[in-house]
């Protein structure tokens, strides 16, 4: 979501005459879009913010001119305050509900006064509103955010503190702006929300749609060729979100679907509302709707009082779903989150020795996965270049990365290709014919 963001600042900040650059030391403004999910993650800002304070030393020295620091997300959100007291030179802090009120806020940034403008707000009013319709052409594959906030209140996770209570967008300004990257070239979606699934958008006539019927009015646009979205909670996959999975075509046989760990004692403590069960019957039921449906998820292992026991249900799950791809976590205790307090903190010596093993489990889950597709002929959106001479590179339908021989011509066009090779993270494929297979 942060890349998504970061595209609308751009978009609402170009009118006043910025554009994104390469080179850092030309920048009039640099906006540090921050993450707090974790620690390092939100620590590694203030390092970043380190190199701004020499870019600012170094552009007024050499150049005379004033650069302006801007730390944006959840960091900002969280820590603003933490955030000018540790880095005085930083100009403006604004959190990701305010973002499109960045034009005023540049324009109050007075160097010689020194004056730091600082925006956490969650308005009243709904940013996207006011942010602008128009917009830079986004690639073949594009983010499009229709869901953000979370009421959900894992005790781990800062969310919904830092984005926000759940908030949907009206399906029509989520059909139109479909539309708009559509015409810009996109070929496919993914719609993005903290808890997407949850997703209940007004639907212009005094009702609401789920994420499925939305889904199934976004695969009536013309050139909409595939749909995805991300992240889903397993309590909010309802029917009709899963029947989407069976009936239409657009919509791509993969789905990341978090559970966090296989123990249903930690699923509570993590205040997860469910049960593994819950969890597999979820995923029965999408393998029935889609039978080639990947799975994808996240885990955290050392959640205060994981036992050896609780992780050893972690791997089992792990062996009864058969994930495609996943990401893990070690816990990270997050201030003011419910599970920072908790007693019985897993030591950090035993959170690394069962991600380690965590990750072998899943890394050779994928190579299995990626190896039974070895052979099959898929659709592949080509997305770049590859890394490699003559290499083209793209998605197939399950996310993998393809990279075939091919032609630079071929970029935002579906084409098809035999998987010849599985790698770890990627596939290798051959094209066999540069207009897709429907
Ligand atoms: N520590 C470790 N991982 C976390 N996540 C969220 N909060 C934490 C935390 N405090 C992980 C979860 C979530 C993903 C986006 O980040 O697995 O699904
Ligand atoms: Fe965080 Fe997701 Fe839980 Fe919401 S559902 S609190 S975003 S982990």
């Amino acid at each position: 979501m942060n890349v998504y963001d970061s595209d609308r600042m751009i978009d609402v900040l170009a009118p006043l005459g910025y554009a994104p650059t390469n080179v850092l030391d030309s920048a009039d403004m640099v906006i540090l879009n921050t993450c707090h999910i974790r620690e390092k993650a939100s620590e590694k800002v203030f390092s970043e913010l380190g190199r701004m304070r020499q870019l600012k030393e170094r552009v007024a020295d050499q150049q005379g001119r004033q650069v302006t620091i801007a730390v944006a997300g959840c960091v900002a959100q969280a820590e603003g305050d933490e955030i000018i007291r540790r880095a005085p030179w930083v100009d403006i802090v604004v959190g990701p509900q305010t973002y499109h009120r960045l034009p005023e806020l540049v324009s109050k940034v007075d160097p010689k006064s020194r004056n730091r403008i600082i925006d956490t707000d969650f308005p009243k009013e709904v940013k996207f509103d006011f942010l602008p319709g128009e917009h830079a052409p986004r690639g073949p594959a594009a983010f499009l955010s229709v869901q953000e906030g979370c009421d959900k209140f894992c005790a781990f996770c800062v969310v919904p503190y830092t984005r926000g209570a759940e908030f949907s967008r009206p399906a029509k300004t989520v059909l139109d702006e479909a539309k708009r990257l559509v015409a810009g070239g996109t070929s496919e979606l993914t719609l993005l929300g903290q808890n997407v699934n949850a997703y209940h958008g007004d639907n212009g006539s005094g009702g609401v749609w789920s994420l499925g019927r939305l889904i199934r009015a976004l695969a009536e646009v013309n050139g909409l060729e595939r749909i995805r979205y991300t992240t889903s909670h397993p309590l909010d996959m309802d029917d009709e979100l899963i029947t989407a999975h069976r009936d239409i075509p657009q919509l791509m046989p993969y789905l990341h679907l978090p559970i966090q760990s296989g123990s249903n004692h930690i699923l509570q403590e993590m205040n997860r509302h469910h049960t593994t069960d819950i969890y597999l019957s979820v995923i029965d039921k999408l393998r029935n709707a889609c039978p080639d449906i990947a799975m994808s998820g996240d885990f955290i292992v050392g959640f205060p009082g994981e036992s050896d026991q609780d992780f050893s249900e972690t791997l089992s799950l792990v062996n009864k779903v058969g994930y495609a791809s996943a990401y893990s976590f070690k816990y990270s205790p997050r201030p003011g989150t419910p599970a920072a307090n908790i007693n019985h903190q897993v030591s950090e010596s035993v959170k690394s020795e069962r991600l380690e093993s965590l990750q072998q489990l899943l890394q050779a889950q994928q190579f299995a996965f990626n190896k039974n597709t070895e052979g099959k002929t898929v659709n592949v959106l080509v997305e770049r270049t590859g890394r490699q001479e003559g290499q083209m590179a793209g998605r197939s339908p399950y996310m993998q990365a393809v990279n075939f021989i091919g032609d630079p011509d071929q970029i935002g066009r579906i084409v098809t290709c035999q998987l010849s090779a599985a790698r770890q993270n990627s596939m290798m494929g051959r094209i066999i014919n540069s207009k897709g297979v429907a």
